[in-house]
């Protein structure tokens, strides 16, 4: 062989070992395909880290029935302008009613300036310019204070009155008082505000119940916050997991999501300590809950108490069980049955006579941290009384499959329809599982992955976070036909000091604004394109990554494996023949992969291909910064039955690929 021949031939063998050694996916369209569940990506809910008070509940007021603090008005303060001196205290002598027993005193000593009441909101009020408010509050007040009240949102500096109204009080008792205050054009949007009743005259006043909302979603009264709404809608989620979580149990049974006190008008809902250190005012009552469903077009998922409260305590299964089985016949009565039931009955006079559907009904939450064992019998009683009233219902238990708490209890009794596993992991973790469903036990019960996260970043999670995400969905995507369901936890976290008590969230936000970090760009790129087939797909020369071995696998001489840098599932709808093809590179390379598609299909050259990528795993997305990681779609062309593509380093793409 001359010297230039084998010049050729070497540089042939180096490229076609190069060749060789680039990754490979082969979709197959000619295999049997398994079904993609039309329900894998949903939402979970719980009041944690301020979600629904200083969160998507709408209302302005903090502390608005004083229970907060039994020993302070807390978030309020007084007023005092103009040389006037004025107190304020809590006070139970005169109750507006038996849920609302305290309310705020205010003093005030002279006829001079102005005395009045500050309430500081949820870390600010947002004032917005052009935007109306609904203020509302009881009072009443001794004869000489009778007359004009002024009603406003200023500034914290107290040198710009943003909006303000006046309303007349009246001689006599409890009495309440509405009123809308609208802000002018001109302003510039700020949480920097507060608002104010203020008033000239000397005497005492009471107050209860003050309220303050913004417009809310589709203009509902006690409603939600618009902008967040959107970016669940953006979700396209099919069910909303409902209402815990571990909110659902409490610490205590006083303080278990007790339904029936969350129903009907506010003045009679007395709100309840939560697990998560803070009172929750319960305006996110259980038809608020379904109706946010019914706003999103989703089903609820429904957890019901199960009689085992967080600090331990439990009820064996019995007849001391009996009432809180009950209690949850009544709960699916009042969501399903019509009006004639008594529960429908009870619905329809809070103002939704339409039942709401509902398919699935969990039985607790968490169980398997329930150590006495108590579990089999509590669930046994519950799905016994379910399944007579309601056979049509899915069951959902809340310990069983692989998880680690589900290895520890069996259902020995029953069969639940489904298993709600929870899983909570760095990306690593997640990444080397991402496999974990592929020989799952199909004979079993469905599951329902109720609460899963990649845990890095906070209050939100980072890019790195939505890597693990993206990996661990391939996972579920893959696995769809028995992982029918799945959502995120938490969902929300208000982002100012003090609010948080669980980090990395997917949706964080302020008193105006709001943002989805990487993980929640992760979900809507996922849950927007997807097919109802599962396309089986073959991974070849895949790159791996070994991450550094820390302190823990040095002492433990167990030095960590190496895991796969690219993940990727594929599905296609069958009536548009569009295949949806997800790939993550979790590495700090870019990775250029072959695509084959075998099968009798022809493919349109031109597809779209939707990226998010970071130039760090520690990139983010802040409530300053909200748009920094971001889905991109474009066009491609040069779409075949053979092509390929480079995937950038930490990157997650979607490739749509149309069929003629
Ligand atoms: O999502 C936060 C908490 O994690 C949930 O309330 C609980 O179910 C789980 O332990």
């Amino acid at each position: 062989m001359n010297k230039k021949i084998m010049i050729l031939v070497a540089a042939t063998l180096l490229s076609s070992e190069l060749r060789a050694q680039q990754p490979k996916l082969t979709l197959d369209l000619s295999k049997p395909e398994v079904d993609v569940s039309p329900k894998l990506y949903g939402l979970m809910t719980e009041e944690i880290n301020h979600s629904y008070d200083g969160g998507l509940y709408a209302e302005l007021i903090r502390n608005r029935v004083f229970k907060d603090n039994p020993k302070a008005p807390d978030n309020w303060s007084v007023l005092e302008q103009g040389g006037n001196k004025a107190t304020i205290e809590l006070d139970t002598k005169d109750p507006l009613n038996e849920a609302l027993p305290v309310c705020l005193k205010l003093h005030v000593e002279e006829r001079v300036g102005r005395a009045g009441i500050i309430n500081e909101g949820y870390w600010g009020i947002p004032v917005k310019p052009q935007t109306s408010y609904k203020a509302s509050f009881y009072a009443k007040a001794t004869d000489e204070a009778i007359g004009p009240v002024n009603v406003s949102i200023e500034s914290n500096d107290g040198t710009i009155t943003y909006a303000s109204a006046v309303v007349s009080l009246d001689k006599g008792d409890w009495k309440r008082y509405a009123v809308t205050l609208s802000t002018n054009g001109n302003i510039k949007p700020t949480t920097q505000a507060h608002f104010v009743i203020s008033v000239k005259s000397a005497g005492t006043y009471w107050f209860n119940l003050v309220s303050l909302f913004p417009p809310t979603f589709n203009n509902t009264p006690n409603g939600n916050r618009s902008d967040i709404m959107q970016l669940m809608a953006n979700m396209k989620p099919t069910f909303l997991r409902l209402p815990g979580g571990n909110y659902v149990e409490g610490d205590m049974f006083s303080n278990r999501f007790n339904w029936k006190n969350t129903l009907g008008p506010l003045e009679g809902r007395p709100g309840h300590p939560s697990c998560w250190n803070y009172r929750s005012s319960d305006g996110m009552g259980l038809l608020e809950y379904l109706e946010w469903c019914e706003n999103l077009k989703i089903e609820p998922v429904l957890a019901v108490f199960a009689g085992y409260v967080l600090k331990g305590d439990y009820l064996p299964a019995g007849p001391l069980l009996k009432p809180f089985v009950d209690e949850s016949l009544e709960e699916i009565e009042y969501v399903t049955g019509d009006v004639h039931t008594k529960w429908g009955a009870q619905r329809a006079k809070d103002g939704h006579p339409q039942p709401f559907k509902l398919t699935y009904i969990e039985i607790g939450n968490e169980d398997g941290f329930d150590k006495s064992g108590s579990y089999d019998g509590r669930f046994t009683q519950f799905y016994d009384a379910i399944k007579a009233k309601y056979p049509q219902l899915q069951i959902i238990s809340t310990i069983g499959g692989r998880d680690p708490l589900g290895s520890r209890f069996k259902i020995k009794d029953r069969r639940p329809e489904l298993f709600d596993e929870h899983y909570y992991r760095s990306a690593w973790e997640m990444e080397a599982d991402a496999t974990h469903y592929d020989d799952y036990d199909r004979s079993g019960p469905k599951i329902f992955v109720g609460e899963w996260a990649t845990r890095e970043g906070s209050p939100t999670p980072n890019m790195n976070a939505a890597l693990g995400d993206a990996a661990w969905m391939t996972g579920m995507e893959r696995n769809s036909d028995h992982v029918v369901m799945s959502c995120y936890a938490p969902l929300f976290v208000n982002v100012n000091p003090g609010a948080m008590q669980w980090s990395s969230d997917l949706i964080g936000y302020n008193a105006i604004s709001s943002y989805g970090s990487p993980s929640y760009y992760a979900q809507v790129m996922f849950s927007n394109n997807i097919g109802n087939k599962v396309v089986p797909v073959v991974g070849e020369n895949i790159p791996t990554q070994t991450r550094n071995p820390t302190k823990k696998d040095t002492l433990a001489g167990v030095m960590p494996k190496p895991i796969p840098a690219l993940f990727y599932v594929a599905t296609r709808d069958n009536k548009s023949g569009v295949i949806y093809l997800k790939v993550v590179n979790t590495s700090a390379k870019a990775q250029q992969v072959d695509m084959v598609i075998d099968g009798a299909v022809k493919l349109k050259p031109e597809g779209m291909m939707t990226v998010m990528k970071g130039s760090t795993p520690e990139d983010t997305n802040t409530i300053k910064e909200p748009e920094k990681i971001v889905p991109v779609t474009t066009s491609i062309k040069g779409v075949a039955k053979s092509f390929n593509r480079i995937f950038d380093a930490y990157s997650i793409t979607i490739l749509k690929l149309e069929i003629h």
